[in-house]
């Protein structure tokens, strides 16, 4: 095959390249973009939201706020990113979805809106892809239950789709996550805010805070405890509306984090990534990659306008770095959840073992990630064992090119064909256009780095 990259059909094809180089804008976070829309559907009024990412995902939670009666308009900008302006009756004026709700392949999409749903005087079912199918609700129905909200899903309350049933006002509740996760936690505060008096979600392990700082924007006082032995909790109160803003989305760090390990793994690179958002909830891609050795600077960009959600930004410059194994364990997990897989293949090229613990929850991404990425790198020439909910990764057995598949998983996708960069020859990517669930134009920035 003499393109460098053929992604076109069910198999991408990635070459090794000479040298890395250039100059990336990434999508509009994820996270931020769902959130900033199912905001929008609860304000009052004319939001605006610059900037949002424009995978798959973000377009399903979009469908959704114009399926409740909000009006959706999408202004695309440049094929990855694109604004939105959306007049929102309001949480009191949406309406019921004449069909089912549909999710796509979206986890954070279903879950945060179950919590809207729980406080509206309405019956709406989520659904989605056959991946979403396959993910635990059962986390998102225990505490919207005892918020007061009727909810049902298939095989016994712990799959989709997923009937809620809503109750306005529901009763405020004080919970504690079973396992740490940002969008259970932001499914029970956005319920919180139809709920009388008070709601707390207290976590072990800090996850993303988002929703939290998007609420403040908009008017929402949220209140965080931190306690000594690192667990935090979060309190909104039930009643107070949410105002309509106009905001920028920054860009997205998880997708940026390929970049990073491409750049760092790489023997000839240096990678510019403008405009990156640096939630300190969402950083430790990049403080793990450091503590290997990566060489990343961070240009903080104090001096932008504001993106009318506090959420600080930076440039980040990433070029060829000596890698050593590191150890990461639940708490560094959780912190980086969306980044093993991609950190797996940094291990890869690292000297000595990295030894990742406590990462069963990859196991209910969009696939089993933990077996998706040992069974992707393995296939070139990786050494990494599976324990239970522990990897083990053997750096410096170099990658050759071979098959790989990314059980239409947009994070495998990915990081397969950043592997593929690195791997001597040609390394196949067995469902590749999943990148666009969070990454559309990915592969036409790898084909841009290629220099
Ligand atoms: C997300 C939270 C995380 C993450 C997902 C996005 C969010 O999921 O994996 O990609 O936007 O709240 P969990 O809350 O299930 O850990």
């Amino acid at each position: 095959m003499s393109a460098h990259i053929a992604s076109g059909g069910p198999v991408a094809l990635v070459r090794s390249s000479a040298r890395l180089r250039g100059e990336l804008r990434l999508p509009g976070d994820k996270s931020i973009s769902h959130r900033a829309l199912i905001l929008a559907a609860l304000a009052d009024g004319e939001s605006r939201i610059a900037g949002a990412g424009d995978g798959a995902d973000v377009r399903s939670t979009a469908g959704i706020v114009a399926a409740l009666g909000a009006t959706v308009e999408r202004l695309p900008r440049d094929g990855r990113t694109v604004d939105y302006r959306v007049v929102s009756p309001g949480a009191d004026g949406l309406r019921e979805p004449g069909t089912t709700l549909d999710c796509g392949n979206s986890g954070t999409t279903l879950r945060l809106m179950s919590g809207v749903l729980a406080g509206l005087p309405l019956t709406a079912t989520l659904d989605g892809d056959d991946s979403l199918r396959r993910r635990p609700v059962a986390r998102i129905i225990e505490p919207l239950r005892s918020m007061g909200a009727a909810l049902q899903a298939r095989r016994n309350d712990s799959l989709p789709p997923l009937t809620v049933i809503g109750r306005t006002p529901l009763r405020a509740i004080d919970y504690t996550t079973p396992v740490p996760s940002a969008q259970v936690k932001s499914a029970i505060l956005l319920a919180g805010l139809r709920a009388e008096g008070q709601t707390t979600v207290r976590e072990s392990v800090a996850t993303r805070d988002h929703t939290e700082r998007m609420l403040r924007a908009r008017g929402v006082p949220v209140e965080r405890r931190d306690s000594p032995d690192g667990s935090v909790s979060w309190t909104v109160q039930g009643g107070v509306a949410v105002h309509a803003i106009a905001e920028r989305v920054p860009g997205d760090v998880s997708a940026a984090a390929f970049w990073l390990v491409a750049g760092a793994i790489h023997p000839d690179a240096e990678l510019v990534l403008r405009d990156v958002g640096l939630n300190p909830t969402r950083r430790a891609v990049i403080d793990i990659l450091s503590s290997m050795g990566a060489d990343i600077e961070v240009r903080l960009l104090a001096d932008r306008p504001d993106d009318g959600i506090g959420e600080p930004l930076a440039d980040l410059v990433v070029r060829s770095s000596r890698l050593r194994a590191v150890e990461l364990g639940p708490g560094e997990v959780a912190a980086a959840i969306d980044e093993i897989p991609v950190l797996c293949l940094a291990a890869t090229a690292a000297t000595g073992t990295t030894v990742i613990r406590g990462a069963g929850e990859l196991r209910h991404k969009e696939s089993d990630r933990i077996a998706g990425t040992a069974a992707g790198l393995r296939a070139l020439g990786a050494r990494i064992d599976v324990d239970g909910d522990d990897l083990r990764i053997d750096g410096g057995s170099p990658l050759r090119g071979d098959v790989t598949d990314s059980l239409d998983d947009h994070r495998l996708a990915m990081t397969f064909a950043i592997a593929g960069l690195i791997a001597a020859g040609e390394t196949a990517i067995g469902r590749p256009a999943s990148a666009g669930i969070s990454y559309p134009g990915f592969f036409d920035d790898l084909e841009r780095v290629r220099a």
